[in-house]
């Protein structure tokens, strides 16, 4: 044992829907003495995400379910504050799947990124440059593989995943139309993020004369983070040839019953469309090289990103529903005290 007291915020009961605060609790427990093989990790960002809630759901994912009383797994960064594995050092700075505590003791199948030295904010890894820019950057270019002059429509177009779609499609010389809800995010669109034309799914629009208008030849790439209904107006709108990148479902209010809807086959047999899913942790062995193209984008201020930071670890609880809410502004962090700025 170490002496040191961690605070971890664990699964105390199981959600139905998008997960609540009162579905997680806080604990003190003692950091364990490490095991050959792993390291310690004192935390400084935790992450809130989407994906969490498949995660403690009861229906299947692509991970094993968080159990009742298991530490709520949650991307982080931190520091490495001991280490009994030869490739980490004390002082380097990692991403991975740390959870939501202060201190981590794991063995590297959690670390995800070594994060370079550098100027650029350890939160970034979290975000435009963590999860949300890696799935932007691996889902945008190689399943949507843009051409100049495509016609690029996002959902969630101002959250931290849609936000680094939208630019990248930009500096693939792409024309963006962003969807999001309401005035203030489509602001956001248009003034941060460059979108050519932003959308407030929200407002009283008539969706489908939306996009006709904003896409006259059609939507050549759909970034669909949403599912629902969005996404059945946006499928009326393709273009020969079309690819659909789907990255998420944040429309589903529940998945159990699972849920039905208009179906869109028959767009993607008319327009010779293509819809693929993909998961951003499957490129993990290619993450340092978009980390390295991502982050020269943001030093050159050609990607711009926003951030909406709460202290301490007793605030993550109430995160996933803010998310799913849409509340927040970009990535929504929890900063620990180890981080200093
Ligand atoms: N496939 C992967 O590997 C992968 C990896 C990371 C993230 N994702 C997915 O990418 C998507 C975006 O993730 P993010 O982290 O960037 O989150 P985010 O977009 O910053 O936040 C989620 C957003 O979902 C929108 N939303 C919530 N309920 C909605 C509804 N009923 N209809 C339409 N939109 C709704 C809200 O945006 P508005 O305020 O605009 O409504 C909210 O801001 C999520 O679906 C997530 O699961 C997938």
């Amino acid at each position: 044992m170490h002496g040191i007291t961690n605070r971890q915020v664990y699964l105390s009961s199981r959600p139905t829907g998008v997960p609540r605060a009162e579905n997680f609790s806080l604990r003190v427990a003692e950091v364990p003495a490490l095991a050959e093989g792993e390291i310690l990790i004192r935390n400084h960002y935790l992450s809130a995400d989407p994906a969490m809630r498949g995660w403690i759901s009861d229906v299947g994912g692509y991970w094993p379910q968080v159990a009742i009383g298991e530490t709520m797994r949650a991307f982080a960064v931190g520091e490495v504050i001991e280490s009994h594995h030869p490739e980490y050092t004390v002082g380097d700075r990692l991403m991975g799947i740390f959870g939501w505590q202060e201190y981590a003791a794991v063995s590297d199948k959690h670390v995800l990124l070594k994060v370079p030295d550098g100027d650029l904010s350890l939160s970034l890894y979290l975000g435009v440059l963590g999860l949300n820019g890696l799935t932007a950057y691996f889902g945008l270019l190689d399943i949507g593989a843009p051409k100049q002059g495509d016609t690029v429509v996002v959902s969630t177009a101002a959250g931290a995943v849609g936000s680094c779609v939208g630019q990248i499609g930009k500096l693939r010389g792409c024309r963006t139309v962003g969807i999001a809800g309401g005035p203030a995010k489509a602001r956001q669109c248009l003034e941060e993020f460059g979108y050519d034309i932003a959308i407030d799914y929200k407002s009283n629009v008539n969706l489908d004369e939306a996009l006709q208008a904003a896409c006259p030849n059609g939507v050549d790439i759909y970034f669909d983070n949403t599912s629902g209904p969005i996404s059945d107006a946006v499928m009326r709108q393709l273009r020969i040839g079309a690819r659909i990148v789907i990255c998420g479902t944040a429309s589903y209010s529940s998945w159990n019953p699972w849920n039905s809807g208009p179906r869109p086959e028959r767009h993607l047999i008319v327009k010779r469309a293509r819809m693929q899913g993909f998961l951003a942790t499957d490129y993990a062995p290619r993450y340092p090289e978009a980390v390295l193209t991502l982050a020269n984008w943001v030093r050159r201020g050609e990607v711009r990103y926003a951030e909406e930071i709460l202290e301490g670890v007793e605030r993550a609880p109430e995160s996933i529903e803010r998310l799913y809410r849409g509340e927040h502004t970009g990535k929504l962090l929890i900063k620990l005290p180890a981080a200093q700025s």
